[in-house]
Protein backbone atom coordinates (compact mmCIF):
# COMPACT_ATOMS: atom_id res chain seq x y z
CA UNK A 1 0.00 0.00 0.00
CA UNK A 2 0.94 3.60 -0.77
CA UNK A 3 2.10 5.40 2.10
CA UNK A 4 -0.13 8.46 2.93
CA UNK A 5 0.41 11.79 4.25
CA UNK A 6 -1.89 13.99 6.08
CA UNK A 7 -1.74 17.64 5.08
CA UNK A 8 -3.55 19.71 7.73
CA UNK A 9 -4.33 22.73 5.24
CA UNK A 10 -6.40 25.85 5.08
CA UNK A 11 -4.10 28.35 4.15
CA UNK A 12 -1.87 28.91 0.88
CA UNK A 13 1.41 27.14 1.97
CA UNK A 14 -0.80 24.68 2.70
CA UNK A 15 -2.12 24.44 -1.07
CA UNK A 16 1.83 25.01 -2.04
CA UNK A 17 2.81 21.99 -0.38
CA UNK A 18 0.29 19.99 -1.96
CA UNK A 19 1.70 20.94 -5.03
CA UNK A 20 5.77 20.43 -4.52
CA UNK A 21 4.45 16.93 -2.57
CA UNK A 22 2.63 15.62 -5.73
CA UNK A 23 5.26 16.37 -7.46
CA UNK A 24 8.31 15.43 -5.54
CA UNK A 25 6.71 12.55 -4.22
CA UNK A 26 3.94 10.87 -6.80
CA UNK A 27 4.27 7.52 -5.20
CA UNK A 28 2.59 9.39 -1.93
CA UNK A 29 -0.81 8.80 -1.35
CA UNK A 30 -2.00 12.39 -0.02
CA UNK A 31 -4.57 14.01 1.91
CA UNK A 32 -5.41 17.88 2.82
CA UNK A 33 -7.67 18.24 5.70
CA UNK A 34 -9.97 21.55 5.50
CA UNK A 35 -11.96 22.78 8.28
CA UNK A 36 -14.50 23.56 6.14
CA UNK A 37 -14.12 27.52 6.76
CA UNK A 38 -14.67 28.95 3.28
CA UNK A 39 -16.96 27.98 0.90
CA UNK A 40 -14.12 27.85 -2.18
CA UNK A 41 -11.27 27.07 -1.21
CA UNK A 42 -8.38 26.34 -3.66
CA UNK A 43 -7.96 23.28 -5.50
CA UNK A 44 -4.81 21.33 -4.42
CA UNK A 45 -3.81 17.68 -5.82
CA UNK A 46 -4.87 14.66 -4.13
CA UNK A 47 -7.44 13.54 -2.19
CA UNK A 48 -9.16 16.48 -0.10
CA UNK A 49 -11.52 16.03 3.23
CA UNK A 50 -13.80 19.19 4.81
CA UNK A 51 -14.66 19.34 8.49
CA UNK A 52 -13.57 19.35 12.11
CA UNK A 53 -12.33 15.36 12.93
CA UNK A 54 -14.21 15.97 16.36
CA UNK A 55 -11.10 16.63 18.89
CA UNK A 56 -8.06 14.48 19.61
CA UNK A 57 -9.76 11.20 20.02
CA UNK A 58 -11.89 11.67 16.52
CA UNK A 59 -8.27 12.58 14.93
CA UNK A 60 -6.27 9.47 16.45
CA UNK A 61 -9.26 7.31 15.37
CA UNK A 62 -9.00 9.00 11.76
CA UNK A 63 -5.52 8.63 11.69
CA UNK A 64 -5.28 4.96 12.72
CA UNK A 65 -8.31 4.33 10.24
CA UNK A 66 -6.57 5.79 7.39
CA UNK A 67 -3.05 4.43 8.05
CA UNK A 68 -1.68 7.89 7.26
CA UNK A 69 2.06 7.68 8.10
CA UNK A 70 3.08 11.12 8.38
CA UNK A 71 1.19 14.68 9.40
CA UNK A 72 2.37 18.14 8.15
CA UNK A 73 0.40 20.98 10.44
CA UNK A 74 0.36 23.42 7.96
CA UNK A 75 -2.45 25.48 9.44
CA UNK A 76 -2.49 29.04 9.89
CA UNK A 77 -0.30 30.56 12.80
CA UNK A 78 -3.19 31.56 14.66
CA UNK A 79 -5.16 28.19 14.52
CA UNK A 80 -3.83 26.73 17.82
CA UNK A 81 -6.57 24.22 18.71
CA UNK A 82 -6.04 21.87 15.33
CA UNK A 83 -2.53 22.73 16.12
CA UNK A 84 -2.51 21.11 19.72
CA UNK A 85 -4.82 18.43 18.61
CA UNK A 86 -2.17 16.99 16.06
CA UNK A 87 0.59 17.25 18.39
CA UNK A 88 -1.32 14.86 21.07
CA UNK A 89 -2.84 12.34 18.64
CA UNK A 90 0.35 12.11 16.74
CA UNK A 91 2.72 11.91 20.12
CA UNK A 92 0.32 9.00 21.10
CA UNK A 93 -0.06 7.21 18.00
CA UNK A 94 3.81 8.18 17.13
CA UNK A 95 3.05 9.34 13.94
CA UNK A 96 6.06 11.78 12.29
CA UNK A 97 4.49 15.55 12.84
CA UNK A 98 6.06 18.79 11.24
CA UNK A 99 4.85 22.20 11.82
CA UNK A 100 4.88 24.16 8.64
CA UNK A 101 4.56 27.45 10.44
CA UNK A 102 5.17 30.91 7.94
CA UNK A 103 8.15 33.03 8.99
CA UNK A 104 7.15 36.27 11.03
CA UNK A 105 7.35 39.64 9.21
CA UNK A 106 11.19 41.59 10.58
CA UNK A 107 10.34 44.68 12.38
CA UNK A 108 11.89 47.88 10.93
CA UNK A 109 13.51 50.50 13.10
CA UNK A 110 11.17 53.32 12.18
CA UNK A 111 8.01 50.34 12.37
CA UNK A 112 4.80 51.65 14.78
CA UNK A 113 3.68 48.80 15.71
CA UNK A 114 1.80 48.55 18.65
CA UNK A 115 1.51 44.47 20.10
CA UNK A 116 -1.59 43.55 21.62
CA UNK A 117 -2.70 39.95 23.31
CA UNK A 118 -6.03 39.85 21.77
CA UNK A 119 -9.01 41.84 19.23
CA UNK A 120 -10.09 43.10 22.83
CA UNK A 121 -6.96 44.77 23.69
CA UNK A 122 -6.74 46.01 19.86
CA UNK A 123 -10.10 47.24 20.22
CA UNK A 124 -8.80 49.60 23.46
CA UNK A 125 -5.47 50.54 21.09
CA UNK A 126 -7.04 51.66 18.40
CA UNK A 127 -9.66 53.77 21.12
CA UNK A 128 -6.95 55.46 22.61
CA UNK A 129 -5.23 56.74 19.57
CA UNK A 130 -8.42 58.12 18.40
CA UNK A 131 -8.26 56.15 15.26
CA UNK A 132 -10.63 57.50 12.59
CA UNK A 133 -10.83 55.33 9.51
CA UNK A 134 -9.08 51.60 10.58
CA UNK A 135 -7.93 48.66 8.23
CA UNK A 136 -9.00 45.39 10.05
CA UNK A 137 -7.68 42.09 8.17
CA UNK A 138 -8.66 39.79 11.14
CA UNK A 139 -10.81 38.31 9.47
CA UNK A 140 -14.77 37.97 10.27
CA UNK A 141 -14.64 36.95 13.83
CA UNK A 142 -14.65 39.22 17.19
CA UNK A 143 -15.79 41.68 15.06
CA UNK A 144 -18.33 42.70 17.42
CA UNK A 145 -14.96 43.73 19.87
CA UNK A 146 -15.06 46.81 17.57
CA UNK A 147 -18.04 47.85 17.99
CA UNK A 148 -18.00 50.38 20.85
CA UNK A 149 -16.01 52.88 18.63
CA UNK A 150 -17.63 55.72 18.10
CA UNK A 151 -17.03 58.05 15.35
CA UNK A 152 -14.40 55.45 13.69
CA UNK A 153 -15.12 53.87 10.14
CA UNK A 154 -13.54 50.39 9.02
CA UNK A 155 -12.45 48.97 5.66
CA UNK A 156 -12.56 44.94 6.34
CA UNK A 157 -10.96 42.70 4.14
CA UNK A 158 -12.67 39.54 3.97
CA UNK A 159 -11.79 36.23 1.79
CA UNK A 160 -15.40 35.68 0.96
CA UNK A 161 -18.73 38.47 1.18
CA UNK A 162 -20.34 37.55 4.86
CA UNK A 163 -23.15 36.00 4.91
CA UNK A 164 -24.55 38.36 7.50
CA UNK A 165 -24.32 42.34 7.44
CA UNK A 166 -20.80 43.33 9.56
CA UNK A 167 -21.46 44.38 13.43
CA UNK A 168 -19.90 47.64 12.92
CA UNK A 169 -19.96 50.51 10.34
CA UNK A 170 -17.58 49.21 7.69
CA UNK A 171 -16.74 48.79 4.11
CA UNK A 172 -16.34 45.07 3.03
CA UNK A 173 -13.32 44.50 0.63
CA UNK A 174 -13.49 40.74 -0.56
CA UNK A 175 -10.16 39.52 -1.96
CA UNK A 176 -7.66 36.68 -1.40
CA UNK A 177 -4.03 37.54 -1.24
CA UNK A 178 -1.30 37.72 -2.24
CA UNK A 179 -1.47 41.64 -2.02
CA UNK A 180 1.40 43.31 -3.13
CA UNK A 181 2.64 46.53 -1.00
CA UNK A 182 1.95 49.15 -3.94
CA UNK A 183 -1.63 47.79 -4.15
CA UNK A 184 -1.88 48.07 -0.49
CA UNK A 185 -0.69 51.61 -0.24
CA UNK A 186 -3.31 52.61 -2.90
CA UNK A 187 -5.81 51.48 -0.94
CA UNK A 188 -4.94 52.97 2.28
CA UNK A 189 -4.41 55.89 0.56
CA UNK A 190 -7.92 55.84 -1.06
CA UNK A 191 -10.22 54.89 2.08
CA UNK A 192 -7.72 57.91 4.66
CA UNK A 193 -6.68 54.86 6.27
CA UNK A 194 -4.92 56.14 9.77
CA UNK A 195 -4.73 53.07 11.29
CA UNK A 196 -4.04 49.29 10.14
CA UNK A 197 -5.00 46.04 12.73
CA UNK A 198 -3.88 42.77 11.89
CA UNK A 199 -3.12 39.13 13.90
CA UNK A 200 1.09 38.66 13.48
CA UNK A 201 0.35 36.38 10.81
CA UNK A 202 4.09 36.51 9.03
CA UNK A 203 4.24 35.40 5.40
CA UNK A 204 5.14 36.88 2.49
CA UNK A 205 1.27 36.53 1.05
CA UNK A 206 -0.27 39.92 3.34
CA UNK A 207 3.38 41.21 4.69
CA UNK A 208 2.38 44.08 1.78
CA UNK A 209 0.42 45.91 4.45
CA UNK A 210 3.29 46.29 6.45
CA UNK A 211 5.21 47.65 4.12
CA UNK A 212 2.29 49.79 3.15
CA UNK A 213 1.95 51.11 6.54
CA UNK A 214 5.51 51.81 7.09
CA UNK A 215 5.80 53.79 3.83
CA UNK A 216 2.40 55.86 4.84
CA UNK A 217 4.32 56.03 8.35
CA UNK A 218 0.47 54.12 9.74
CA UNK A 219 0.35 52.62 13.02
CA UNK A 220 -0.26 48.83 13.30
CA UNK A 221 -1.83 47.66 16.07
CA UNK A 222 -0.99 43.72 15.99
CA UNK A 223 -1.98 40.60 17.85
CA UNK A 224 0.37 38.42 18.99
CA UNK A 225 0.94 34.88 17.77
CA UNK A 226 -0.21 32.03 19.97
CA UNK A 227 2.15 29.22 21.76
CA UNK A 228 2.61 26.00 19.08
CA UNK A 229 3.31 22.63 20.37
CA UNK A 230 6.71 21.77 20.61
CA UNK A 231 8.34 19.03 18.11
CA UNK A 232 9.63 20.27 14.90
CA UNK A 233 8.72 23.04 12.72
CA UNK A 234 10.16 24.31 9.41
CA UNK A 235 9.01 27.89 7.53
CA UNK A 236 9.47 26.80 4.26
CA UNK A 237 7.74 24.33 1.79
CA UNK A 238 11.80 23.17 0.41
CA UNK A 239 12.42 22.54 4.56
CA UNK A 240 9.00 20.65 5.00
CA UNK A 241 9.82 18.31 1.54
CA UNK A 242 13.01 18.09 2.76
CA UNK A 243 11.65 16.63 6.39
CA UNK A 244 9.30 14.50 4.67
CA UNK A 245 11.62 12.79 2.14
CA UNK A 246 14.08 12.34 5.28
CA UNK A 247 11.37 10.39 6.85
CA UNK A 248 9.86 8.02 4.10
CA UNK A 249 11.18 4.64 4.28
N1 LIG B 1 -7.31 31.44 12.51
C1 LIG B 1 -7.02 32.16 11.43
O1 LIG B 1 -6.74 33.36 11.49
C2 LIG B 1 -7.01 31.51 10.07
C3 LIG B 1 -6.65 32.26 8.96
C4 LIG B 1 -6.62 31.66 7.69
C5 LIG B 1 -6.92 30.32 7.58
N2 LIG B 1 -7.25 29.60 8.69
C6 LIG B 1 -7.56 28.17 8.52
O2 LIG B 1 -8.89 27.96 8.93
C7 LIG B 1 -9.01 26.74 9.66
C8 LIG B 1 -9.73 27.00 10.95
O3 LIG B 1 -8.97 27.93 11.71
P1 LIG B 1 -9.25 28.10 13.26
O4 LIG B 1 -8.43 29.23 13.74
O5 LIG B 1 -10.72 28.03 13.50
O6 LIG B 1 -8.61 26.74 13.82
P2 LIG B 1 -8.58 26.17 15.31
O7 LIG B 1 -9.22 27.12 16.26
O8 LIG B 1 -7.21 25.71 15.58
O9 LIG B 1 -9.47 24.85 15.15
C9 LIG B 1 -10.83 24.78 15.53
C10 LIG B 1 -11.36 23.43 15.10
O10 LIG B 1 -11.55 23.39 13.70
C11 LIG B 1 -11.20 22.12 13.18
N3 LIG B 1 -10.09 22.29 12.23
C12 LIG B 1 -9.23 23.33 12.14
N4 LIG B 1 -8.41 23.17 11.11
C13 LIG B 1 -8.75 21.99 10.53
C14 LIG B 1 -8.28 21.29 9.39
N5 LIG B 1 -7.28 21.78 8.61
N6 LIG B 1 -8.88 20.12 9.09
C15 LIG B 1 -9.90 19.63 9.85
N7 LIG B 1 -10.40 20.27 10.92
C16 LIG B 1 -9.83 21.44 11.25
C17 LIG B 1 -10.84 21.26 14.37
O11 LIG B 1 -12.06 20.64 14.77
P3 LIG B 1 -12.09 19.22 15.55
O12 LIG B 1 -11.65 19.51 16.94
O13 LIG B 1 -13.52 18.80 15.41
O14 LIG B 1 -11.15 18.31 14.82
C18 LIG B 1 -10.40 22.28 15.39
O15 LIG B 1 -10.50 21.81 16.73
C19 LIG B 1 -7.60 26.19 9.84
O16 LIG B 1 -7.48 25.04 9.06
C20 LIG B 1 -6.68 27.29 9.40
O17 LIG B 1 -5.55 26.82 8.70
C21 LIG B 1 -7.31 30.16 9.92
Amino acid sequence: MAERLLILGGTGEAAALAEAVATAHPELHLITSLAGVTRSPRAVPGEVRTGGFGGVQGLKDYLSDMHINYVIDATHPFASQIAAHAARACNDLEVPRLKLLRQMWQRAPDDNWVEVADTAEAAEALSHRGAKSVFLTLGIRDLDRFAGLDGTRFVVRLIEQPAAPLPIPATVIVGRGPFPADAEETLMKREGIDAVVTKASGGKATEGKILAARALGLPVVMVTRPAMPDGPTVESIDDALNWLTDHMT
